[in-house]
């Protein structure tokens, strides 16, 4: 769409499952998607970018670990430095380490709040200020039912992800005077390699008995990035089924 083509959106974690169909969405829609890997995902980003380029689509790259404050607020400076400040950012990057509480190690617990709540302030810090300036954006961060109900096996990612909502909620206030729209999605069970070995049998509790599609998820963030979707702000929206 020629209406997106001026804005640009960094997904973090872009290269696979609900990342992955986000940036395709996004690149779809005319938005100049800046997709975010880390580590040794350079060729992976790449074949993504092409997918993109080929489907007529524009794309940039940013290599950052959300859980590396410094490298994130090394990678983003030097990006704002020569490129446009970004219209949205969706905060998708994530993992998760389950286990009983009782028998949680602290690195299980610490990797999953420095990945999925401190990411918030590493990837946000630096690019807010330069958003608040431009008085215009959208910011879309994937928290999950775990954040909103609680989840057995759970803790940290539960814990990690009602923190993103607390986070969400609490930011929209602060930018909504310079009309920056922060909401939260919170999906339940979507097939992805995050869920790749729960057992399927678990889709009979959900009212819809399947799990959601990326590309379903994709088109709710997609949404909420929109000009139609202005007037929406500090809200967490679910997509899950009817499991709750
Ligand atoms: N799937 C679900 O049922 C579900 C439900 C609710 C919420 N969510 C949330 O949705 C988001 C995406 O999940 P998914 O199912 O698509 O997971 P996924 O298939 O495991 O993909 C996760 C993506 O995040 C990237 N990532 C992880 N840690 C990172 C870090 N420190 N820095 C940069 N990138 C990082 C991964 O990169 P690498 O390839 O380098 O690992 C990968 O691209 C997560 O926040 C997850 O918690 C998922």
């Amino acid at each position: 769409m020629e209406k997106n083509r001026d804005k640009s959106v960094l997904v973090t974690g872009a290269l696979r499952g609900i990342g992955r169909a986000v940036s395709l969405r996004l690149a779809a829609e005319g938005y100049r998607v800046v997709l975010n890997y880390r580590g040794d995902g350079e060729d992976r980003a790449n074949e993504l970018k092409s997918e993109i380029e080929r489907l007529g689509g524009a794309a940039g790259i940013i290599k950052f670990d959300v859980a590396d404050k410094d490298e994130c607020s090394r990678a983003l400076g030097e990006y704002l430095k020569s490129n446009q400040v970004f219209w949205g950012i969706v905060l998708n990057a994530g993992i998760c380490r389950d286990g009983l509480f009782p028998v949680m190690s602290q690195a299980d617990w610490t990797s999953v709040v420095d990945t999925n709540l401190n990411g918030f302030y590493n990837v946000l810090r630096p690019v807010v200020m330069p958003m608040c300036k431009k008085r215009e954006g959208r910011i879309v961060v994937i928290s999950s039912v775990s954040g909103l109900i609680g989840n057995k096996g759970q803790v940290n990612y539960s814990a990690s992800k009602a923190g993103l909502i607390g986070a969400a909620k609490a930011l929209a206030l602060e930018v909504a005077s310079r009309s920056i729209t922060v909401n939260a999605i919170a999906p339940g069970v979507i097939e992805t390699d995050m869920t790749e070995s729960l057992d399927k049998t678990i889709a009979d509790m959900i009212p819809l008995k399947r799990f959601g599609k990326s590309e379903e998820v994709a088109a709710l963030t997609a949404f909420l990035l929109s000009e139609e979707a202005g007037y929406i702000t500090r809200e967490v929206i679910s997509i899950n089924g009817g499991l709750h």
